[in-house]
């Protein structure tokens, strides 16, 4: 089928704003819009510059907005963004993020956020022998979170961050938290709070829901803000202190 791909560019040093060029291609329904990117790039315009990796869904590094909704370009097939022949299927950088070139942000900012919750396991406790064990019930409570690849895409996605509350940490620095916070062995709870428990973090969520919408690996990210929300909320009861009022 004929389709055209109308791709966002930029680059800083020739240009002074962002532009549209469309690309006319023959593809087949079930290639990946990767695979068109990677034919423009390889056999139409070298210049082209765009982040990819393990082309399976897995690294994460080719999120952007195909068809005005951030999805992995890997695992978006033609069809999926092409309903008739002739078809033309927009694709731009993710947003919230400065641009650097083309389809390729700078994620600098994303990863500090991520970094601030502290996405590692903390105890003191001393382990005599063995591992720390857990129970398939206790490992359960956190398997959502594991999931995630930390594409950006719900960072792109989230409506908070368009002007709201740009120092939102933003959904998937809460999911990686979340990650450790429903970890029975995990004891760093109270020094994720500093980030968590702040007008900056998961209280600046008003469930939107388009983090849940957009995420390629499905993870129910509005829901394990909330359930953060929700612990953060019990700890401060058994401290007798004052509800957060979001
Ligand atoms: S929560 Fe989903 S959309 Fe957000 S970074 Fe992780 S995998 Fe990507
Ligand atoms: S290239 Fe790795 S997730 Fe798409």
């Amino acid at each position: 089928m004929k389709v055209t791909l109308k791709i966002k560019r930029y680059n800083p040093e020739t240009d002074k704003e962002p532009y549209f060029r469309e690309y006319p291609l023959e593809v087949q329904p079930t290639d990946r819009v990767l695979d068109a990117l990677m034919y423009i790039k390889d056999f139409v315009d070298g210049t082209l510059a765009l982040r990819r990796s393990c082309a399976h869904g897995v690294c994460g590094s080719d999120a952007m907005v195909i068809d005005g909704q951030e999805r992995l370009a890997c695992k978006t097939l033609i069809r999926d963004v092409a309903k008739e022949e002739a078809a033309v299927i927009t694709v731009e950088p993710l947003k919230h993020l400065p641009l650097l070139r083309d389809l390729m942000v700078d994620q600098g900012q994303f990863f500090e956020r991520y970094r601030a919750v502290k996405p590692f396991f903390i105890s003191d406790e001393a382990l005599e022998e063995g591992e720390r064990l857990q129970s398939p019930e206790d490992r359960h409570l956190f398997d959502d979170p594991t999931k995630c690849i930390l594409c950006a895409a719900c960072y792109s996605a989230c409506p908070i961050l368009d002007g709201k509350n740009p120092r939102f940490v933003g959904p998937a620095a809460i999911v990686q938290g979340a990650r450790f916070v429903f970890d029975s062995r995990d004891r760093g709870f109270e020094e994720r709070l500093s980030v968590l428990d702040h007008p900056d973090g998961v209280w600046a969520c008003e469930n939107h829901f388009e983090c849940t919408r957009v995420c390629p690996r499905g993870i129910k990210v509005t829901k394990n803000i909330n359930l953060t929300k929700r612990k953060i909320s019990q700890l401060r009861q058994e401290r007798g202190e004052e509800e957060h009022k979001a």
